[in-house]
């Protein structure tokens, strides 16, 4: 595409006082209420990759233009919808009644028509890039058109509305016609529309009431506006991506994995290349937003969720989920953790088997070992809880060991209280530590503590019944059971 000719164009000035770049907002039809998803939840919330199909076309667009012009329309369970989208920055136009594409372009309107061009995008579809929206955009203002389509050549077109063109080599499109009127000739047409378009909003807005609802659902479709405006005499063309994955919908259960799928995949390859190792990657699931820095091993059957971070050099072993967190530089994750919202500092090795729940932070070099659950700790430098313990609500210094079977009591019922563990503290096996408590540097508790009451620093604090020896006592109980 020649950049000079683009910059000619669009130094023509539309509309808007003059400028010299059109104004340009994106629509994205979000109002539908995906019947065939037999769901309570709005198709537009439905997850892929990690995230709303809606959040990532929203994504997209964001790209194209501001935030604030885009406008998302949306219907079906509106307020949910808006709720969930709320942090993205964009607009909401409300298509209160979904009678159609055609309508919610209609709907629109106040918000729209003030632009030169419309990128029109569907919210159930979030494969497309930015690139191919940039594309069809440059396309569509190259050719001076009044509507633009992105179409896709398909293996199996069925479902899909095709692309009638004026003859097979012209860009110039005649109408497009749903699957559900195409005759049978029609039907083998295997160049699809993908939903996709860019149009002038002044012939949009011009010509949008041309619009009718004689067809099989009863509704406006948007798409009729490629032969309403052929029929203006106005430029309606197709521009065709090479890459037809990017237009599959999500609009069936079945639709949605597969996208999910191709997503995940697309998001190891990315991982691979910027020199991740992933074994197995079809058994991982990683959102969108991990990052992870090379030369770090990922297992086969691990999911990495939301926001997590993982450094270099680490080996997050199979079966672990993780979500949300930060894992530092050369750390090793044995199998079976599940992480939310923890932080692990260089070195550290967890698991297998740990449990770090929100608010987790484990120092350089810590161990937190198999079946010991943590909630908003902090486990210093070098420290080592390496079996069946519950760590909630506590500060640990450095150097210091956590026994088997150790419990922070941090809950009398009604609050939570804090256990405060200085550095260099020796907790022996079984021990529970009621909170509030503080435990001084250097202090030692016996094993099977109950330990109620602060220790000073370098103390010993021993809390449990003393022993008793009976001698023979075992021996005369046996002899007695036997008699009876
Ligand atoms: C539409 C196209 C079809 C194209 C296909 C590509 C029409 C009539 N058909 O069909 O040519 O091949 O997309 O995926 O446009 N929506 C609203 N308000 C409504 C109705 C729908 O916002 O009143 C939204 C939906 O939420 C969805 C998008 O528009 O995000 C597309 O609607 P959908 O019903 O999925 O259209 P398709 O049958 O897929
Ligand atoms: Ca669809």
């Amino acid at each position: 595409m020649k950049k000079s000719k683009l910059s000619s164009r669009s130094a023509e000035g539309r509309g808007s006082a003059g400028a010299s770049t059109p104004r340009v907002a994106v629509a994205i039809m979000a109002a539908g209420k995906g019947t065939r998803l037999k769901s309570q939840l709005p198709k537009v919330l439905h997850e892929v990759g990690g995230k709303p199909l809606l959040e990532h076309v929203i994504r997209a667009a964001a790209q194209i233009v501001p935030a604030k012009d885009v406008y998302a329309i949306i219907g079906h369970e509106a307020e949910r919808v808006r709720r969930a989208m709320a942090h993205t920055g964009v607009n909401f136009v409300l298509q209160a009644e979904q009678r159609g594409t055609g309508h919610a372009l209609i709907v629109a309107g106040e918000a729209l028509s003030g632009y030169d061009h419309v990128i029109v995008l569907s919210g159930d579809a979030p494969l497309i890039t930015v690139e191919t929206i940039r594309w069809l955009r440059d396309f569509h203002l190259q050719e001076q058109a009044a509507m633009t389509l992105l179409s896709a050549e398909l293996e199996n077109p069925t479902g899909y509305g095709r692309v009638l063109r004026r003859n097979p080599r012209s860009a110039e499109v005649q109408r497009i016609v749903e699957e559900k009127a195409a005759t049978s000739s029609q039907k083998k047409i295997r160049e699809i529309n993908s939903g996709f378009y860019v149009f002038s909003a002044k012939d949009l807005y011009g010509n949008i009431g041309k619009l009718s609802t004689d067809n099989a659902h009863a509704e406006y479709y948007l798409t009729d506006m490629a032969e309403v405006l052929c029929k203006a005499h106005r430029r309606v063309v197709a521009w065709k991506t090479s890459n037809p994955s990017e237009v599959l919908g999500g609009n069936t259960r079945a639709e949605l994995a597969d996208i999910d799928e191709k997503m995940r995949l697309a998001k190891c390859r990315q991982l691979m290349a910027d020199g991740v190792t992933v074994f197995y990657p079809t058994t991982c699931v990683i959102d969108a937003d991990v990052e992870i820095a090379p030369d770090t091993v990922i297992e086969p059957y691990v999911q990495l969720l939301g926001n997590t971070k993982i450094g270099a050099e680490c080996r997050v072993r199979s079966y672990c989920v993780i979500r949300d967190s930060e894992i530092g530089d050369g750390v090793m994750v044995r199998p079976g953790c599940v992480m939310e919202g923890a932080k692990i500092g260089t070195g550290a090795i967890l698991g297998p088997y740990s449990h770090l729940r929100p608010g987790s932070e484990i120092g350089e070099g810590a161990h937190v070992g198999n079946f010991v659950e943590t909630k908003k700790i902090k486990l210093g430098k070098g420290s080592k809880a390496n079996h069946l313990s519950y760590l909630g609500d506590a500060e640990i210094g450095a150097g210091v060991n956590i026994g088997a079977g150790t419990i922070t009591c941090n809950y009398d019922g009604v609050n939570k209280h804090t256990t405060v563990i200085e550095d260099g503290v020796f907790v022996g096996s079984d021990s529970t530590l009621v909170a509030p408590i503080r435990v001084g540097k250097g202090a030692y508790i016996a094993a099977a503590s109950c330990i109620t009451s602060d220790l000073p620093p370098d103390s010993l604090g021993l809390g449990r019944a003393q022993q008793v020896v009976k001698e023979g006592w075992a021996k005369r109980k046996r002899a007695e059971v036997s008699k009876r």
